[in-house]
C-alpha cells in the first residue's frame, strides 16, 4: 500500500497530483456531510441489529459519527481533498477517532449506493424547500390578484393589445403555473423517495443486511427493487432538474414582463426601491435588475437539464465515474431556483400596479373590437359575416384616428343596419371584460371563484 488511500491495498504507485485534484469532489460534495451522516448512522444501526458487526461496535459507530457531526457544524472538521470524497473523508475521520472499528462501518456497502443515498436524502429535504419558496410565491400572487381583480388592463397577444382582462386574471394566470410547478415536485418526490442502500458496488451484498429496516428509519417510502438501478439511476435528478427549469420558464416570462410594464412606455408597474437598482452614470435610472437577473439565470438551468441528460445517455450499467457530474449541475440548480424564488416573492408583493395607467392604457388598439363583433353575432350575423364588417370599421375609425366608440351610430350603420344605440355600452371596456363571466374568464364573479379555490389548494398543502 503506497499512501493513505482508504481502496491503496492493489497500489504500487500513489495517485499523480493532478489526477488527486481532478477526480476529487470533495469540493462541491461536502455539503452532503449531514445526509452522508444520517446514512451512515442507519447503516451501523441495521449492521449491528442483524449480527454483522456487534452491538457494541455499532454502539461505538453511531456515537462516533453523531460527534462528528456536531464538530462539523461548529467548523472544526476541515476536509482534506486527498481523501476524494465526502464519504470517504468522513470514514477517514472516524476511522481516527474510533481505531479499528470504524474500518467495520463499511461492510456491506460501497461508495456507489452510498452516494446514490446521500442525494435522494438531498434532494428530498431540498424538494421541500423549494416547494415552501413556491407556496409563498403563490400566497403572494392570490394576494395580487384579490386586490386587483377589478383593475381593468389589456390583455396581449403578439405583444399587441388582444381583448380586456384585468390585473388579477393576470396574476392568476401565473398562480396556475406555479402550482403544476409545485405539483411536478411532488410527483418527483415519490419517484427520489426509495432507498438504494443495499444496492452495494452493483449486486448487493453476501451479508444478510435488512434494506426495509434501514428505508424505515431513514424515511423512505420503499427500496430501489434492482440493485444495479438503485446505483445507476439518476433519472430522479432529471426530473427535478426538468421541474426546476420550468420553474425559471415560469419566473422568466413574469421577468420578461415585469422589465417591459415598469418601463416607461408602459409604466403600469412601479418597483419598490428596495428591489431595484441604479445606474453609476445616469441618475435618473432605477432598473428592474432582479427580474433580468432571474430571466438571466433560467439559461444555466436549462444548461444543468442538458449537461445531465448528456452525461447519463451513454452510460453502460451499474455505476461510472461521469456520474459524480451530476452533482455541481443538481447543486446549482437548487441553489438557483432557491434564490430566484426567494428573491421574487417580495419583489412582486412590494410592487405598486398603477391602475389608473393601466387602465388608460387598456383603451386603444381597438380592444373592444371583438365584442363589437360579438354584439352583431349576438343579433344574428353570422359570426365570419361580423368579423369582417368590424374589419371594415376598424378601418375606416384607424383611418380617421379614433376608436370605434367614438364614431357615430350613423358612421356604425353604414357598415350594418344591425347597429343601435346600445353598441356604445356594449363595447365599453368594463363590459367587455364583465361580459367574460366564464369559468376560468376574466369577469369579476369567475376571477373571485378562481381566487377562491386558489385559497382551498393553498390552504390543502400545508
Ligand atoms: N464521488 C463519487 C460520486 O460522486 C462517489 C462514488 C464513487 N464511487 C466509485 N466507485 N468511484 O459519484
Amino acid at each position: 500500500m503506497t499512501d493513505s488511500k482508504l481502496w491503496g491495498g492493489r497500489f504500487a504507485k500513489s495517485t499523480d497530483k493532478l489526477v488527486e485534484d481532478f477526480h476529487s469532489s470533495i469540493s462541491f460534495d461536502q455539503i452532503l456531510y449531514k445526509y452522508d451522516i444520517e446514512g451512515s448512522i442507519a447503516h451501523a444501526t441495521m449492521l449491528g441489529r442483524q449480527g454483522i458487526i456487534s452491538a457494541d461496535e455499532a454502539a461505538q459507530l453511531v456515537q462516533a459519527l453523531q460527534e462528528i457531526l456536531a464538530d462539523i457544524e461548529a467548523g472544526h472538521v476541515e476536509f482534506e481533498v486527498g481523501a476524494e470524497d465526502i464519504h470517504m473523508n468522513i470514514e477517514k475521520i472516524l476511522t481516527e477517532r474510533v481505531g479499528d472499528v470504524g474500518k467495520k462501518l463499511h461492510t456491506a456497502r460501497s461508495r456507489n449506493d452510498q452516494v446514490a443515498l446521500d442525494i435522494r436524502l438531498y434532494l428530498m429535504a431540498e424538494i421541500e424547500a423549494v416547494q415552501q419558496l413556491l407556496l409563498k410565491m403563490e400566497r403572494v400572487l392570490l394576494d395580487l390578484a384579490a386586490r386587483h381583480k377589478a383593475s381593468v388592463m389589456a390583455g396581449y397577444t403578439h405583444l399587441q393589445k388582444a381583448q380586456p382582462i384585468t390585473f388579477g386574471h393576470h396574476m392568476l394566470a401565473y398562480f396556475q403555473m406555479f402550482r403544476r410547478d409545485y405539483e411536478r415536485l411532488t410527483d418527483c418526490k415519490k419517484r427520489t423517495n426509495l432507498l438504494p442502500l443495499g444496492s452495494c458496488a452493483l449486486a448487493t451484498t453476501t451479508f444478510p443486511i435488512d434494506r426495509r429496516f434501514v428505508a424505515n428509519e431513514l424515511g423512505f417510502d420503499g427500496i430501489c427493487e434492482n440493485s444495479l438501478d438503485g446505483v445507476s439511476d439518476r433519472d430522479f435528478i432529471v426530473e427535478f432538474i426538468n421541474a426546476a427549469a420550468l420553474i425559471m420558464v415560469h419566473l422568466s416570462r413574469l421577468s420578461e414582463e415585469i422589465v417591459l410594464w415598469s418601463s416607461n412606455e408602459f409604466g403600469y408597474i412601479t418597483l419598490d426601491d428596495g428591489y431595484s437598482t441604479g445606474s453609476s452614470i445616469m441618475p435618473q435610472k432605477k432598473n428592474p435588475d432582479v427580474a433580468e437577473l432571474v430571466r438571466g439565470k433560467s439559461g444555466r438551468v436549462f444548461g444543468h437539464l442538458l449537461g445531465t441528460l448528456t452525461m447519463l445517455k451513454g452510460l453502460p450499467l451499474a455505476y461510472n465515474k461521469d456520474m459524480q457530474e451530476d452533482k455541481e449541475a443538481l447543486f446549482d440548480t437548487v441553489d438557483t431556483v432557491k434564490k430566484s424564488l426567494l428573491v421574487f416573492a417580495p419583489m412582486l408583493d412590494t410592487m405598486r400596479v398603477n391602475k389608473t395607467k393601466i387602465h388608460d392604457r387598456a383603451k386603444g388598439g381597438f380592444i373592444n373590437a371583438t365584442d363589437a363583433a360579438d354584439y352583431l353575432a349576438a343579433r344574428k350575423v353570422p359570426f365570419r359575416e361580423a368579423h369582417s364588417i368590424i374589419g371594415q370599421l376598424v378601418k375606416y375609425a384607424e383611418d380617421k384616428g379614433v376608436g370605434l366608440e367614438d364614431l357615430t351610430l350613423p358612421e356604425f350603420q353604414q357598415f350594418s343596419a344591425v347597429f343601435s344605440e346600445d353598441v356604445y355600452d356594449y363595447i365599453k371596456i368594463e363590459k367587455c371584460v364583465a361580459a367574460r363571466n366564464i369559468p376560468g374568464g376574466p369577469a369579476l364573479p369567475a376571477v373571485e371563484a378562481a381566487i377562491e379555490s386558489g385559497e382551498i389548494w393553498l390552504a390543502a398543502q400545508k
